[in-house]
């Protein structure tokens, strides 16, 4: 990825670790649903590391001082449904009070090209800083139809994070997207003849909310 300066790979060992354990096709949906949970708060730390900050009175029992404060309002939260829904709590919990909006797309089973289904986004979109969200980036076509329909609402500044994403889908999102920062937290090995990632860990909306067979 050194070829991609807005591609950043988390190597952090918590980050590592906790994605190994998400991978355990045996991982019961509630252990998969917490798992997400916290990769995401961990990825959304690091994710928001750049983000802006104003200084603003606080009295201590001490005395009275200015102190950062991130403007959380200007946060807009997106994640891709249904999956991205898995890490809309981790991140909520670092920011409350940032805003969230919902984009519905589903992925072709045949085609896998991606279709949209819903799209619900804060009407000021121009005027924050959106982080779109999903844990998986496989073909890329999900998350660059995502940053079409953002652009097409006037966002501006985009980021998106990812958990788990196949080197197709990096390149793909790269090409369409240059300008776009890309968090990931594993980077595997390829996609299989389905457009699954490969190890991957399956169908990410199925586990989280426990649909599969
Ligand atoms: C999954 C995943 C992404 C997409 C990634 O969603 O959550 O949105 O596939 O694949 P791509 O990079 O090839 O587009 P899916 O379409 O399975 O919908 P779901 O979240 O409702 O299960
Ligand atoms: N969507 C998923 O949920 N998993 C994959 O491996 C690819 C697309």
């Amino acid at each position: 990825m050194e070829n991609y300066p807005k591609v950043t790979v988390l190597d952090h060992p918590i980050i590592q670790h906790k994605v190994a354990l998400l991978r355990d096709k045996n991982l019961p949906c509630g252990s998969f649903r917490q798992l997400v949970h916290e990769i995401s708060m961990l990825e959304g730390y690091e994710a928001l590391r750049g983000l802006p900050t104003e200084l603003r009175p606080v009295s201590t029992p001490i005395a009275d001082t200015e102190q950062p404060h991130i403007v959380a309002r200007n946060i807009c939260f997106v994640p891709i449904l249904r999956a991205g829904l898995g890490m809309a709590d981790g991140l909520s919990s670092l920011l409350p009070e940032a805003r969230f909006g919902h984009i519905g797309l589903y992925r072709d089973e045949v085609t896998h090209e991606p279709h949209e289904y819903y799209c619900k986004l804060p009407n000021n979109l121009s005027e924050l800083q959106v982080y779109l969200v999903d844990p998986m980036l496989a073909t890329g076509g999900s998350a660059i139809d995502a940053v079409r329909m953002l652009r097409e609402h006037g966002a501006k500044k985009i980021s998106f994070l990812c958990i788990i994403a196949a080197p197709e889908g990096v390149n793909a999102f790269v090409e369409k997207c240059p300008d776009i920062p890309l968090y990931i937290c594993a980077l595997d090995e390829r996609l299989n003849e389905n457009a699954y990632i490969v190890p991957g860990l399956g169908d990410a909306g199925d586990r989280i909310f426990g649909t599969q067979k």
